[in-house]
């Protein structure tokens, strides 16, 4: 049944419309107040907002639940592919088995960039952050790809998708081997997405490089954990970008620039800086002393929707504890010290009160390095993974007809209005 609300404002009443989704709170329907009554809400940080209607990722941040197109994210991560979580984010469904067999072949075919684009890498210091070079990087895709950013055609919609998805992971990994002054490998077609990214990532001309089935299978669920997480930051900037008809490799780009900050991507990298830092189990209390006198955060904690153990910072436990066993570090000191933290902390008042728990950042930086990776890739493969999760997103507000441009109003406390006086007569 149709329910309202109502609001009363100096003495007359307004009656807001109540919408009800697949499941979640409801939402009220502001749309029509300020043209009816004159008065905006007010919501900075949009913490009681929905900006979007979406049919893509639903998360319980009470109850800890994660679904895409509905389906757990535990489920996903035990038994699909990354390419296939690609596939059903983009596509709604998961697809048949020629549906997969069309999609693998179509990203396998855009995984090479344009030879002159690589000049791009060279034109970076070589101690650049890779967060930098893919920032520019993916924005500068678009003046390779004249013939599908034109954003209002679905099929150049469709391409451009496929592109990204395809080619983030050349990018990425040309950033890395940039970083560290090794010729950049060109993506194979015979591998899958995660074994060629290790594979551009770590083979090296002097050597045969050998791919490791539990390696590659971690990277794997690591990208499907990064893949989506509906309107957070990074993703409304991707919506918000699109939303004035930006082309899709520039709203990328916006979305990575605000994915590298510590409070959203950028935690991967400052969790496990946090780790090493705090280095030895016995020096937990007196960090734990310095987050309660608000010195530092405890990075890798807490989480704007999570109230409850991050669902993907479980699979990244398991994940991390079967990448350290490969690798023979089994007995690493920085997961030691996680492990007693979070204990530590999901025991002590001050985060219990406050609900903060493991988000999916805490495990991953330990994982990460396991893999290989120095720490400042970590936000660059977060950007890569959530790639598919901007442009499904970014292509959901397209398919939209209400679509309309991104445009929040204020609560102004500036000055008043008052007349320009010349520099002389200024005492
Ligand atoms: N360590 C210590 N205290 C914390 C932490 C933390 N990690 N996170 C929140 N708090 C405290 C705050 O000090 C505040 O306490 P108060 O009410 O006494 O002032 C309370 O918990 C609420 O915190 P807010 O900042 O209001 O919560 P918000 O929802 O705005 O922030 C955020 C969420 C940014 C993720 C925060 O928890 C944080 O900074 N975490 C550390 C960074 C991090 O791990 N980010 C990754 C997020 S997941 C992702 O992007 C993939």
């Amino acid at each position: 049944m149709a329910q309202n609300a109502t609001l009363t404002l100096n003495g007359k009443s307004y009656d807001l419309p109540v919408i009800k989704g697949s499941t979640g709170p409801d939402v009220v329907d502001v749309r029509k107040l300020y043209g009816d009554s004159d008065v905006f809400t007010f919501d900075p940080g949009f913490t009681s907002t929905a900006s979007c209607e979406s049919k893509i990722t639903y998360i319980d941040g009470d109850a800890g639940v994660l679904l895409h197109r509905g389906y757990p994210i535990e489920q996903l991560a035990e038994h699909s592919t990354f390419l296939e979580v690609c596939y059903l984010l983009l596509n709604g469904e998961l697809p048949k088995a020629s549906e997969f067999a069309d999609f693998e072949k179509t990203i396998t075919y855009h995984t090479m960039l344009h030879a002159q684009f690589d000049r791009f890498f060279s034109g970076f210091r070589s101690d650049a952050h890779p967060m930098a070079i893919m920032t520019g990087a993916v924005g500068a895709l678009s003046a390779f790809y004249h013939d599908s950013i034109n954003v209002d055609d679905p099929e150049q919609r469709r391409i451009s998708a496929h592109r990204l998805i395809a080619k983030m992971p050349t990018i990425a990994a040309r950033a890395f081997k940039y970083s560290v002054g090794q010729p950049f490998v060109s993506p194979r077609n015979s591998m899958t997405y995660a074994e060629n990214f290790l594979h551009m990532s770590f083979s090296v001309p002097a050597e045969d490089w050998v791919s490791n089935p539990v390696l590659t299978r971690a990277m794997d669920r690591i990208f499907i954990l990064h893949a989506d997480h509906e309107q957070n930051a990074s993703t409304s900037t991707v919506r918000l970008a699109g939303s004035s008809g930006a082309n899709p490799f520039a709203c990328i780009a916006a979305g990575i620039a605000c994915l590298w900050g510590p409070s959203h991507g950028g935690a991967n990298e400052e969790a496990l800086n946090m780790l090493m830092e705090i280095g030895t189990v016995d020096r937990i209390p007196e960090f734990i002393q310095g987050v309660k006198d608000r010195k530092y955060r405890l990075m890798g904690f807490g989480h704007r929707v999570y109230k409850n153990y991050d669902p993907r910072a479980a699979v990244m436990q398991k994940t991390c504890h079967e990448v350290l066993a490969e690798v023979g570090h089994g007995d690493d000191p920085t997961l030691k010290v996680a492990m007693e933290l979070e204990k530590i902390a999901l025991n002590d008042p001050y985060f219990v009160e406050r609900k903060l728990y493991p988000n999916v950042d805490f495990y991953s930086g330990i994982t990460l390095r396991a893999l290989g990776f120095p720490t400042t890739m970590f936000t660059a493969l977060f950007a890569l993974a959530r790639t598919v999760g901007w442009i499904s997103q970014w292509k959901e507000m397209f398919e939209d007809p209400q679509r309309k441009i991104g445009r929040p109003r204020q609560l102004y406390t500036g000055p008043l209005r008052r007349d320009y006086a010349p520099l002389e007569t200024r005492g």
